[in-house]
């Protein structure tokens, strides 16, 4: 067994920020501390847009193409070989790791023309047709269920990959996994990835800097 790198700082930054704003997005809404919850939102936007621009420009196995494979490989993959040690995210892997950053899009994308028919409205409420608001706001409320629901397969998923040996969790915090064979991956620095935050979250605050500024002086006064 030998020690390889599995994850650039870009994949480990975007994964812990992100438990970290969902748990702080969970907690505003319950609070109805809006200004933050769109702080939170707009910050954890940037962190996936610039994730799913690193699919395609980022380090080697955390592009799409290097982890997203056909059903049949999958299949094939959890018929013969789910022991196996995968130097990334394996054949099922990939797909809930699609299926999670897809949902947790979906979830920014209704919050924006979501309204709570009081006070607060995201920005496309007023520039969309009334029935799609009431159909994202519906959509926003149910959808945090069904990504919590995959949360918790996927923590479970990740203990039991941890307990058996493959030491998962400890490679998502490290970057690092004993493997048999070394992995060779080509690596892009973290810097560029974080350049595309500071991008994408920089255009998010041109758009809504001031709205979001406004709400947060009102609730925190
Ligand atoms: C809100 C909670 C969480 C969400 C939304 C989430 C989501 C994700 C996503 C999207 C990835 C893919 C990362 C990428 O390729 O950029 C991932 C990977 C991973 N997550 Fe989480 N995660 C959460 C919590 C956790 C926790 C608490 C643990 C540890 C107990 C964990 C362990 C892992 C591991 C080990 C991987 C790598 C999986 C693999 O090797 O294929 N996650 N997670
Ligand atoms: C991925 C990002 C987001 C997450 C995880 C999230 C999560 C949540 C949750 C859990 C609720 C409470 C739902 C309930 O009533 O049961 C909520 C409500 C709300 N969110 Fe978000 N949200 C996100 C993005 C946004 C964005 C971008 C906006 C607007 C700019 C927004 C605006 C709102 C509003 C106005 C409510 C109140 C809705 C109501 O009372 O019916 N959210 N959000």
């Amino acid at each position: 067994m030998q020690k390889s790198k599995i994850w650039d700082g870009a994949v480990r930054i975007f994964h812990w920020s992100q438990v970290l704003l969902l748990a702080g997005l969970w907690y505003s809404a319950d609070q109805e501390w809006y200004g933050l919850h769109m702080t939170l939102a707009y910050t954890l936007a940037a962190l996936l847009l610039s994730r799913l621009v690193w699919g395609v420009v980022g380090s080697e196995n955390a592009r799409f193409n290097h982890f997203v494979t056909s059903p049949r490989q999958a299949w094939l993959w959890l018929r013969h070989s789910p022991k196996r040690t995968v130097n990334g995210h394996n054949p099922l892997s990939g797909y809930m790791v699609l299926l999670m950053l897809t949902l947790i899009l979906l979830q920014f994308v209704t919050g924006l023309m979501t309204s709570d028919d009081i006070l607060t409205e995201g920005p496309l409420v007023a520039l969309v047709p009334s029935a799609w608001v009431g159909i994202a706001s519906t959509i926003h409320q149910w959808n945090i269920n069904v990504i919590l629901a995959l949360v918790a397969v996927h923590i479970v998923a990740a203990i039991w990959h941890q307990w058996r040996g493959d030491k998962v969790i400890t490679a998502m915090v490290t970057g690092n996994k004993l493997t048999a064979e070394k992995g060779e991956f080509k690596f892009r620095a973290v810097g560029l990835y974080l350049l595309l935050v500071l991008i994408i979250g920089g255009a998010f605050y041109l758009w809504q800097g001031d709205v979001v500024l406004e709400m947060l002086r009102s609730e925190w006064a």
